[in-house]
């Protein structure tokens, strides 16, 4: 029997490699520019499977172009770029890796916090501009991290791991999410939920952690900004488009907030120029990136591929009921 083909968009890890390797013949994109669309079409029109990034964009379109594709596998725990239903449709089974990112992302949304809160960036560039003139009893001075309230927007397994590192900051932990979480997760995580306005009017960081859907896109609006404390900072490593841009830089520039450390935008890898503030950090979709967390995320985007060849239903699957259909 012939090995399946694949084509991942990137060189991946070698552990990555030697799994999908296991089962499927696999052809990968290794310029160094990100693939350009209409070389994804052309590579991916004889494959049956494929190992992709956030950045590629998974429709109709492109489903279209691939008539042979068995699985689309994201090399992400997020997956707006898929569209699943699509895919579903074609018979197309598409996965994720969830659970290996949650405490490395959480890591990036406290350091983006304290970098925000402590003015890091400006700090830094003052220090390797030359122009340091030394100590000073009022120089740069930002506001304290602990013992304040802290406001998470999402409390799924992300939200949760930057809930547990604040009990070291002896914060108070507000939560806000679809579901509320059992009692006992609240005890452990010290958190307590509120309704969105009572959270975003009480919390002096406020951090973002749902997944991009129909519900969340657009989810913080100028109504939001205007709720929360003029002294309050706004951090985002979810996912862009569930914030407003425009309306985040009107109320930064009209001061309803304190200021902003994003990593993801709305339009990436476009950052509205209106962020480009001293008083906003701004990273380049980094939260995920630990050497050892990439390296899982490809790991478990292989397994996905090799499992699915080797007749076993990929542990990650977003749209289970493909393999019903074809049994
Ligand atoms: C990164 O943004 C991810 O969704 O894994």
């Amino acid at each position: 029997m012939p090995r399946p083909t694949v084509l991942a968009t990137r060189p991946l890890f070698e552990e990555a490699r030697r799994i999908l390797q296991e089962k499927c013949q696999v052809e990968y994109w290794s310029e160094p520019e990100r693939i350009p669309k209409e070389e994804l079409f052309a590579r991916a029109q004889d494959k049956q499977g494929l190992v992709c990034l956030l950045t590629e964009r998974i429709d109709e379109a492109f489903l279209h172009a691939a008539p042979h594709l068995r699985i689309v596998a994201n090399v992400a725990v997020g997956f707006d770029n898929i569209d699943v239903p699509a895919c579903t449709k074609r018979g197309v089974v598409a996965t994720n890796t969830p659970g290996v990112l949650d405490e490395t992302t959480a890591d990036f949304a406290w350091t983006l916090m304290m970098a925000v809160a402590r003015r890091l960036g400006e700090g830094e560039a003052l220090a390797r501009s030359g122009k340091w003139t030394g100590w000073d009893l009022d120089q740069l001075v930002g506001t304290d991290v602990w013992g304040k309230t802290l406001g998470l927007v999402g409390f799924g397994r992300i939200g949760r791991a930057v809930a547990r590192r604040a009990s070291g900051f002896k914060m108070k932990v507000l939560y806000t999410d679809v579901v509320h979480v059992s009692e006992d997760t609240e005890k452990q995580l010290n958190a307590e939920y509120r309704d969105m306005d009572t959270l975003l009017a009480q919390s002096d960081f406020i951090s973002v952690h749902v997944p991009l859907l129909p519900e969340t896109q657009g989810l913080f609006t100028t109504a939001k900004f205007a709720r929360m404390k003029p002294t309050a900072f706004f951090i985002n490593t979810a996912r862009g488009s569930v914030v407003d841009e425009a309306a985040l830089v009107q109320a930064l520039e009209t001061k309803k907030i304190a200021g902003a450390a994003l990593d993801v935008y709305e339009k990436e890898p476009v950052i509205h120029p209106g962020l480009n503030r001293a008083n906003v950090v701004l990273a380049p979709h980094l939260a995920s990136a630990s050497l050892e967390t990439r390296t899982k995320m490809a790991c478990i985007a292989a397994t996905n591929v090799r499992d699915f060849f080797d007749g076993k239903r990929p542990p990650n699957i977003l749209n289970p009921e493909v393999l019903k259909t074809t049994g």
